[in-house]
């Protein structure tokens, strides 16, 4: 079956599909019939308009919801601003300093999970590029938790939209416009300003999240793959509408706003909608679903195959952000170098690795909840050992990645790293290039060698000198 087996059993219901206009009704008959605010809307709720986009977008990127609901999303206290010494969603509290522009390869072990902290103190910004407040660029961050949110808090994000990878532990989360649940293996994306809170349904909590200060995800292109294949629209599931009745508790509302965390209060609950229509609203992906496609000649083509959902920058297939997946395949290539190539590259890759191994590094340095940053033309590919083992490899059909999942944030931008992405969380790998490319062997002969090689009676060995498949360059 193309889905994930989950150990913790699914609990809500959805419906289905990428971009399709929804609408979900908790009782009979609160969504009003075609007028969108009506004098008095049904059950004496109030009307709110959530944008997603400008009013003016074009319609093929509008994306904009109705909301019935007990009382206005605007009934609050002013936002006071919060602590920031726990609080890591920006670098050193100004947007765009204390921002490391480094060249070289970074790789991290894995992250610890800090028990004492909830969902909105867990979260660490690791690296980014831009400025949510000129809505550019992109964060991206490390959660670690292993509290629920207290019962009456808020959270949402005003700086852009989340998309969330767990890679331990199960997340159950409550938003304005439904429940979802969020297990390894899925995703989620929470759309700017759109509340929830977060829960946990099975112990601590790890992951990963990009945050996209400028438009939204959308699925890619196909070009010549056609109308299916990757990951399918029908396969994306939006909550339906679930609300509480409560009018009378003190609620936290806590709001990341350009980076920084404020706090408002209010006597009632942010999960009163009733009652929703539209474009705008938050989802979630099953990885296993993904419908992965690949060589069936010779050479693996460029890793965007492997996209799952891409924002666009101005210039058309340049991406500010790719979520790119490496699912369970199989490499039935013939007379190929079957891991990645050597690759210097004009986007930046952060990789994370949510559980197994990845097949392009099998040195055990690059493991489920580290992560791994290759910026704007810093050069990287196999290390040594991943390298020689798949140039001697006999070339049978092979079934790479059972078990594993290991997925890249792709961005056009140059990435940051954090202070604390390189000191505080203390998981920087120093000796990373030691490990991966330093011992990488020159093989390169001469012709004149071969030759001589050969007239002394020597025999062609596979992966060796006068190996003609392995030099194709100089044959
Ligand atoms: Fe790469």
């Amino acid at each position: 079956m193309p889905v994930s087996t989950f150990n913790e059993p699914e609990k809500y219901v959805y419906q289905n599909g990428f971009n399709s206009y929804h609408e979900s009704e908790a009782i009979e008959g609160a969504l009003p019939l075609a007028a969108n605010s009506p004098q008095q809307p049904p059950y004496g709720l109030y009307a709110e308009k959530l944008s997603g986009t400008a009013f003016t977008a074009p319609r093929h990127e509008n994306q904009q919801s109705w909301l019935y609901r007990i009382l206005p999303a605007s009934a609050h206290s002013p936002f006071e601003a919060r602590e920031h010494a726990t609080f890591n969603t920006n670098p050193e509290n100004r947007p765009g300093q204390a921002i490391h522009q480094i060249p070289n390869q970074l790789r991290w072990d894995p992250f610890d999970i800090d028990e004492s902290v909830d969902w909105v103190h867990g979260l660490h910004l690791i690296a980014g590029a831009g400025d949510p407040t000129m809505k550019t660029g992109i964060g991206m961050y490390i959660y670690a938790a292993g509290r629920s949110m207290d019962p009456h808090q808020a959270f949402y994000s005003a700086d852009g939209d989340f998309l969330i990878v767990p890679q331990h532990g199960v997340l159950d989360i409550q938003t304005e416009l439904g429940r979802l649940l969020v297990r390894p293996n899925e995703i989620c994306v929470i759309p700017r300003g759109i509340r929830y809170r977060v829960n946990l349904a099975s112990g601590p909590i790890r992951g990963y999240i990009l945050e996209l200060y400028q438009g939204h995800f959308q699925l890619p292109e196909l070009g010549p793959i056609g109308s299916n294949c990757l990951a399918n629209a029908r396969d994306f599931q939006a909550p339906v509408a679930y609300f509480d009745e409560d009018t009378d508790t003190e609620w936290s509302l806590l709001s990341k706003f350009a980076g920084h965390l404020f706090e408002a209060k209010q006597n009632h609950t942010p999960f009163d909608v009733v009652a929703w229509h539209g474009l705008y609203y938050p989802y979630k992906y099953d990885l296993g679903r993904f419908n992965t496609i690949g060589s069936i000649s010779f050479d693996h083509p460029d890793p965007s195959i492997f996209t799952v959902l891409t924002a666009q920058s101005e210039h058309p297939g340049t991406a500010v952000a790719d979520f790119v997946i490496f699912p369970p395949r199989w490499l039935v290539a013939e007379d190929t170098f079957r891991p990645p190539w050597y690759h210097r590259n004009t986007m930046s890759e952060f990789m994370g690795l949510i559980h197994g191994q990845y097949d392009a590094k099998t040195g055990g340095g690059f493991q489920a909840a580290g992560a791994s940053l290759h910026n704007v033309m810093s050069a990287h590919g196999p290390d040594a050992t991943t390298h020689e083992k798949a140039s001697g490899a006999t070339l049978q059909p092979m079934k790479v990645g059972e078990g594993s999942m290991a997925f890249m944030f792709e961005s056009c931008l140059m990435v940051g790293v954090t202070d604390w992405g390189i000191k505080k969380c203390a998981k920087v790998q120093e000796d990373y290039n030691e490990e991966s490319w330093i011992p990488l062997k020159p093989h390169f002969k001469r012709p004149e060698a071969v030759a001589e090689h050969r007239q002394n009676g020597a025999k062609d060995v596979p992966g060796e000198i006068g190996d003609l498949k392995q030099v194709p360059h100089w044959t």
